[in-house]
């Protein structure tokens, strides 16, 4: 009997100590953000715009890979022709941003309406479509925050290679100078990329994106070997013709979820957890936010492996000393993209696939999370709102620059207009940052909901639902109506965070 209750002691004792901490109640803190935050809602030009061949717009890669509604690449077979038709509609946008208070608000250009084959003859009425939202957010003293890049690459760069051409660093330096040039005057906010990773995963990894390219451990090294070229070349056009009259910031925008190691107390699920980091944001934030090269970690592992493969040089390129300079401290600020955590612990089964580079993987322990963890309409995305706080603390001690929430958010399938769910994904997470902030002393500056409308939400079309606003896509005027959702940011920001 002694001997049954020593042993029970002993594997509570284990238990508790391998009970990893991640209780999904905490109380909420009531306090205020700084006054100068910026409080904003974002979107990117081909899930909301529509007019996709008008006015001289050139193809987009997205354009493209939606063509045919029968190859399955989106649900339903949509795509965005018409979209949100923001195109037409942003006045009524900015109507409705201007009714949310919002300070700010993120957007993004589509190349091809600037430079319809990508280089060469500038379309000027893509020009004025800028021009005309940009002042009209202007006119409600709200500051456009604009993405250079949010995945809608001229076809015609496409059919030159695309992200795999060395080449395309000019030509994004040129896009860029363009944007610079006929917009910087009033815009002084600029994200040269969005989430690059998903660029060199979804689009060239494991084809689900535009343009649905499949070479796993191959094409995504070296497409953001090029993403990485391009975004420095743009900053560098900035900081030496523009910023002396300007005065604007240049930043990237990187996606990541929180690693949590599943024991917090054990060395290697630590370690499982900042390498599975590093090979998701390091990959880009160490060579622009540290010395010009990818992370040690990464350099190590991917080197090695090359080797006992076969290859004659490593899978990993080599940036030469010139571009290391060129892309060393060349970001003003660290956009974050942040949605949902993953639990971590090392495991040499998933050392299989450099695809999803990931050496540690999190898929043995999914059934374990969707207990403990509820999920949005995305089967991605899992509500952790603690997970927000650990990644700023992160990249705050890590890359020590001002922090960007540029996108953050709930989907649903049904679109709505009581969208409780969506309240409590916000509340959450966004005290999680106030938490960052006033708890951890990390500089966050900003905060973008995505998103400002239901739109085209990629491959998974208009099934995925992300909107503060209910949109009707099967009305062609395309009404918009708020959800509960945005009376709660809305009450939000005009308290300046969470009163008692
Ligand atoms: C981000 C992307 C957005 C939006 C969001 C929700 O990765 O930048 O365009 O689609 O995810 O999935």
């Amino acid at each position: 009997m002694i001997r049954t209750v020593a042993f029970l002691c002993l594997f509570c004792a284990y238990a508790a100590m391998s009970e990893p901490n991640y209780s999904l109640e905490e109380p909420l803190l009531y306090d205020t953000f700084p006054s100068d935050f910026l409080w904003g809602t974002a979107t990117a030009s081909y899930q909301i715009e529509g007019g996709w061949n008008e006015d001289g717009k050139g193809l987009s890669i997205w354009d493209t890979f939606t063509a045919d509604p029968t190859n399955g690449n989106i649900a339903n077979g949509d795509n965005g022709q018409v979209a949100c038709d923001s195109y037409h509609k942003y006045k009524e946008d900015v109507q409705l941003l201007h009714n949310m208070g919002v300070n700010s608000y993120r957007f993004s250009i589509a190349w091809s309406r600037i430079l319809p084959r990508g280089t060469g003859e500038v379309n000027q009425k893509g020009i004025d479509y800028y021009n005309n939202v940009i002042n009209e957010l202007l006119l409600y003293n709200i500051t456009p925050a604009v993405t250079i890049y949010h995945w809608d690459l001229p076809q015609a760069l496409q059919d030159r290679g695309g992200w795999l051409n060395p080449e395309i660093a000019y030509w994004f330096e040129d896009y860029s100078r363009i944007l610079f040039k006929e917009f910087g005057d009033r815009v002084k906010f600029w994200i040269t990329l969005n989430e690059p990773w998903v660029v060199a995963i979804a689009g060239h990894t494991n084809g689900e994106m535009a343009p649905g390219l499949r070479g796993p451990g191959i094409l995504e090294y070296k497409v953001v070997h090029n993403l990485i070229r391009s975004h420095a070349k743009a900053y560098r056009v900035y900081h030496n013709e523009f910023y002396q009259s300007q005065g604007g910031e240049v930043g990237i925008t990187l996606n990541s979820d929180w690693f949590e190691p599943v024991n917090a107390t054990d060395p290697d699920h630590v370690e499982a957890s900042v390498t599975k980091l590093q090979f998701m944001i390091g990959w880009f934030a160490h060579p622009i936010f540290v010395n010009g090269k990818y992370p040690e970690v990464m350099r190590q592992k991917i080197d090695a492996k090359s080797a006992a493969q076969g290859f004659a040089e490593s899978r990993l390129p080599q940036f030469t000393e010139e571009e290391s300079l060129e892309i060393m401290n060349s970001s003003d600020f660290f956009g974050l993209n942040h949605y949902t955590s993953s639990l971590v612990y090392p495991t040499p089964k998933s050392d299989i696939s450099p695809a999803t580079i990931s050496w540690f993987t999190d898929d043995d322990v999914n059934e374990y999370q969707d207990a403990k963890w509820y999920k949005a309409a995305s089967s991605w995305l899992k509500v952790v709102p603690f997970g927000l706080r650990r990644l700023l603390k992160w990249i705050d001690e890590t890359y020590q620059k001002p922090i960007y929430v540029t996108e953050n958010g709930f989907s649903d399938f049904i679109g709505n207009l009581d969208d409780m769910q969506r309240i409590y994904y916000y509340k959450h997470y966004i005290n999680q940052m106030l938490k960052a902030i006033k708890l951890d002393g990390a500089n966050v500056k900003g905060y973008y909901a995505w998103s400002l409308l239901d739109n085209f939400e990629w491959a998974k079309g208009y099934t995925e639902k992300f909107g503060l606003h209910y949109v009707d896509f099967n009305d062609p005027a395309r009404p918009r109506t708020p959800k509960e959702s945005t009376k709660f940011i809305t009450k939000l920001i005009n308290d300046h965070g969470f009163l008692p």
